[in-house]
C-alpha cells in the first residue's frame, strides 16, 4: 500500500489547511470524490516538480462510518479533550481535514482550489488556515520546533500503521493554537528556555536533570511500561495574521495513544501539581481526531472497488 505523501513529508515552506464538514445526504458522493484524490495529488506533483508538493486528506472520527461503513480503524475515537480551569484543549470535530504543503505558495493555493472544486456543493468550509516556515523552522514563540522528530525511515515507523487492513494509514490529531504573545514576551529568555527545556538562540537541549518538571520537552518525553519511548511525528507549522499568531499542531502516529498520553501529561497536574507551563502561554482553539487512509483505500472506497 502507499501512504499519502503528506504524512511523512519533510518540513517545507508553505501549507494550506482546510477543515470541512460534509453536507447532509452527500456522504456517498464524497466517498466517490475521494477515489480521485490520489490522482489529484499525483497530478500536482508531476505538473510542478520543483514545488515539492504533498497532499493529505484525513477522515474525522464521526464521519468515518458514514463514508466507509464496512470497516473502521479500531483505535479511531473522538479528540481527547482537556479541561483544567482556563487551560483547555477542546474537542471540535470536523469531517475532513486537508493538509496541502508545498515549497511554492501558488502551488499550495492551486491544490486548495482543486480540492474545493472536487468537493463543491458537497461540503461546508469550517476553517481555513495558512501555515508557513518562520525563520529557521521556529514556532512563533521563537524556538525551533521539530528537532526531536523521528528522522529518515523512523518517520514511517512512527507515523504509519504497520499491518492489517489499515496498513500505511495514520492517526492524525490537529489543534489550532493561538499564542498569548504579550504574556510570553514579558518573560526573560531564560524563563522561556526553562519552559521548553531547550536554549532559544542555538536550540540546545537541557540535560535531563536540569529540566524543570514543568518543561514542555520533559512532559512530552514519555515511555511505556517496557521503557520504550512513545513517539509521534509532528507536522506542525506556524500561522500568523496582523494581530494574532500561533501554531497549527499536527500529530501523525500509528496509534492515537501516544498523542493522548502526551496531551494528558501537558494538561493534567501530576501528584506534585506540575503540568506543562507552555499551556499557560498558548490556547488551543480547536482539536479534532482523524484517520488518513492509504491511497489505495481512498481510490477503492476502502476495498469495495478494486483499483
Ligand atoms: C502551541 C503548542 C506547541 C508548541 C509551540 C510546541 C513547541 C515545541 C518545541 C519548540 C519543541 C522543542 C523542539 C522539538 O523537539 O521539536 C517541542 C517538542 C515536543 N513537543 Fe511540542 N509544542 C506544542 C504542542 C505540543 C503538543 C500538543 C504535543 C503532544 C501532545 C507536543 C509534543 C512534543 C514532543 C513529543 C516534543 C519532543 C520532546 C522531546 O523528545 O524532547 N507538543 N514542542
Amino acid at each position: 500500500m502507499t501512504a499519502q505523501a503528506g504524512i511523512c513529508a519533510e518540513p517545507n515552506l508553505h501549507a494550506y489547511y482546510l477543515m470541512l464538514d460534509i453536507l447532509p445526504g452527500q456522504y456517498r458522493a464524497v466517498t466517490e470524490a475521494l477515489t480521485t484524490v490520489p490522482t489529484l495529488w499525483q497530478g500536482l506533483a508531476t505538473r510542478y516538480p520543483d514545488a515539492n508538493f504533498s497532499g493529505l486528506v484525513a477522515i474525522g472520527s464521526d464521519a468515518w462510518d458514514e463514508l466507509y461503513p464496512h470497516a473502521r480503524p479500531n483505535e479511531l475515537t473522538s479528540f481527547p479533550a482537556q479541561h483544567q480551569g482556563q487551560r483547555v484543549a477542546p474537542d471540535t470535530p470536523f469531517d475532513l481535514f486537508f493538509q496541502l504543503r508545498s515549497d511554492r505558495l501558488d502551488v499550495a493555493y492551486i491544490a486548495m482550489q482543486e480540492v474545493m472544486a472536487l468537493l463543491a456543493k458537497r461540503v461546508e468550509l469550517k476553517d481555513e488556515r495558512q501555515g508557513f516556515r518562520y525563520l529557521d523552522c521556529r514556532d512563533m514563540t521563537g524556538f525551533v520546533d521539530g528537532t526531536e522528530n523521528p528522522q529518515g525511515p523512523d518517520r514511517a515507523q512512527v507515523a504509519l500503521v504497520q499491518e492489517g487492513l489499515f496498513i500505511d494509514g495514520s492517526y492524525v490529531h490537529v489543534q489550532h493554537y493561538q499564542h498569548r504573545m504579550a504574556r510570553w514576551e514579558k518573560l526573560k529568555v531564560n524563563a522561556q528556555e526553562a519552559i521548553y527545556g531547550r536554549t532559544k538562540a542555538d536550540n540546545i537541549e537541557y540535560e535531563s536533570a536540569d529540566k524543570a518538571p514543568t518543561a514542555h520537552t520533559k512532559r512530552t518525553s514519555l515511555k511505556d511500561e517496557q521503557g520504550h519511548s512513545l513517539e509521534i511525528l509532528r507536522q506542525s507549522m506556524p500561522w500568523g495574521s496582523a494581530n494574532a499568531q500561533g501554531l497549527v499542531f499536527i500529530s501523525c502516529c500509528n496509534t492515537p495513544r501516544h498523542f493522548t498520553r502526551m496531551l494528558d501529561n501537558m494538561f493534567v497536574p501530576d501528584v506534585q501539581g506540575h503540568f506543562d507551563h507552555l499551556t499557560l502561554f498558548t490556547q488551543a482553539q480547536t482539536g479534532a481526531a482523524f484517520f488518513a487512509p492509504s491511497q489505495e483505500w481512498l481510490s477503492s472506497k476502502g476495498g469495495l472497488n478494486k483499483p
